[in-house]
């Protein structure tokens, strides 16, 4: 495995128009894109950026994720933290099949088939007891995309 660029921290929400304020008034975040659901996951999912570092296209994001009705573990998450909090981290690499048969063969659980996530390109999550307690994401971008 080789470590990628971080894409996103994931923080989930009770309320992403309240999240939305914060960013902006408290952390002084300037691009705030607009909200949208991802009904087959089951989240409401709006993306902040930060800066990147000099030179760089693009910061890391934070992915702010509200349940939609119905959703059973981002709601469980809210449950255990009703302010919200971080729920997980995203890493970008340049293949998504052979990063799975990778951790596979490292023995991490690989949570499903790589699905499209919010960003339109393929995703897994691997299970935060294998990843030193970190629910992570594995997200492909193709050597031009950046996000
Ligand atoms: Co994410």
């Amino acid at each position: 495995m080789k470590l990628g660029r971080l894409n996103h921290i994931g923080v989930a929400t009770p309320s992403i128009a309240d999240s939305i304020i914060f960013y902006r008034d408290v952390m002084g975040a300037t691009t705030i894109h607009d909200p949208f659901d991802l009904p087959d996951q089951g989240v409401k999912v709006c993306f902040v950026d930060t800066p990147g570092a000099e030179g760089a296209m693009n910061g890391t994001q934070i992915e702010l994720i509200e349940p939609l009705p119905g959703n059973a573990s981002i709601a469980a998450f809210l449950e255990k933290n009703p302010a919200g909090g971080q729920h997980h981290v995203c890493y970008e690499v340049p293949d998504i099949h052979a990063a799975k048969a990778e951790f596979e063969a490292m023995g991490k659980r690989v949570l499903g088939e790589p699905r499209i996530g919010a960003h339109g390109t393929l995703i897994f999550f691997v299970h935060p007891k294998d990843m030193q307690g970190v629910l992570t994401e594995i997200m492909e971008v193709s050597a031009q995309d950046g996000h």
